[in-house]
């Protein structure tokens, strides 16, 4: 908690309806990325909190910023997959004019 002591917090509820969280939800689910989905919420946010910077879809990028994040199930790799299939999805979304 002393952590967060001052600072915004946003939980993956308060990403509901966001343009850019429909995207990763979609990915993630398509990607097989949600297993038993003990993780799924922190590896949402960051993945929300580290696109919405402007991240991109290297896959030691997307390595370090779900640094902290431990999955159990997948192995990770399908939460990459799942990652740069959100990153894919938001560049379509702005090529056809949606606002993301
Ligand atoms: S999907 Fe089960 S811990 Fe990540």
């Amino acid at each position: 908690m002393i952590q967060v002591a001052g600072r915004e917090v946003t939980t993956i509820e308060g990403l509901q309806g966001d343009p850019l969280y429909l995207a990763l939800e979609q990915a993630l689910s398509e990607a097989g990325s949600v297993q038993c989905g003990f993780c799924t919420p922190g590896i949402v946010v960051s993945s929300w909190a580290w696109l919405r910077a402007g991240g991109s879809s290297e896959t030691e990028a997307i390595k370090q910023a779900l640094a902290g994040n431990l999955c159990r199930c997948t192995g990770y790799q399908k939460i990459i997959d799942g990652v740069q299939q959100a990153v894919r999805i938001m560049a379509e979304r702005t090529v056809s004019g949606e606002q993301l």
